[in-house]
């Protein structure tokens, strides 16, 4: 699993799970950031499942979750991976990007899916997997939320993900993207850089 969901709504993402597996055979719980949306239920996915390990990055693992999680957490250098049996996640550090210092996106091998965070987060309400714009849609909600933290290396890190040649870029708030998945990430990664140049220039 990556991503638990908030808290109060492990009620219906139980359910949801139920329908794919039985929760109680779930064996790895990964998050991107430290925030109640992407690990708020750790501890009830944790009670359900008793052989689930929570996973993160080192700096996740030392500043939040060694604490946070009721059962010892594992830690993911850059560039590990977990094989979950037919299926291969590497943990990618992508630290201040889009936000939090333990920031962190998963990669899955053999489909070549970037499980991508709030990275392209959109408002509405589309369909599950969209062969369309996501680079526009991401672009208009940074404008409205401004919620990434804008830092020198935050177009890098994104470009530095393009080079994977993703197949699909699974977005957590939005669809997901069929196409040129690295195009849409060197995309993102320009606009950010001309945010940060932006930033720069205005002393903000
Ligand atoms: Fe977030
Ligand atoms: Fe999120």
């Amino acid at each position: 699993m990556f991503h638990t969901g908030l808290r109060k709504m492990f009620p219906l993402n139980r359910e949801a799970l139920s329908r794919i597996i039985p929760p109680e055979r779930l064996k790895w719980i990964a998050y991107g950031h430290f925030e109640a949306d992407e690990c708020g239920a750790m501890n009830e996915w944790l009670a359900v499942a008793p052989q689930a390990q929570a996973a993160h990055g080192q700096t996740g693992v030392m500043v939040s979750l060694n604490d946070f999680a009721d059962r010892a957490p594992r830690v993911l250098v850059d560039g590990e991976t977990i094989d979950l049996g037919g299926k291969r996640v590497r943990f990618i550090d992508t630290p201040h990007t889009p936000h939090g210092w333990d920031a962190g996106v998963l990669y899955e091998e053999t489909t070549g899916t970037l499980l991508c965070g709030d990275l392209f987060t959109q408002l509405g309400n589309d369909k599950a997997l969209t062969h369309g714009d996501v680079v526009g849609p991401a672009i208009a909600a940074e404008d409205l939320f401004q919620y990434s933290a804008l830092s020198p290396t935050m177009g890098a890190t994104i470009r530095s993900l393009a080079t994977l040649e993703p197949r699909t870029l699974a977005l957590m708030h939005g669809p997901s993207f069929a196409g040129d998945c690295a195009g849409a990430l060197s995309a993102l990664a320009d606009d950010y850089d001309r945010r940060t140049r932006m930033a720069q220039a205005f002393g903000l």
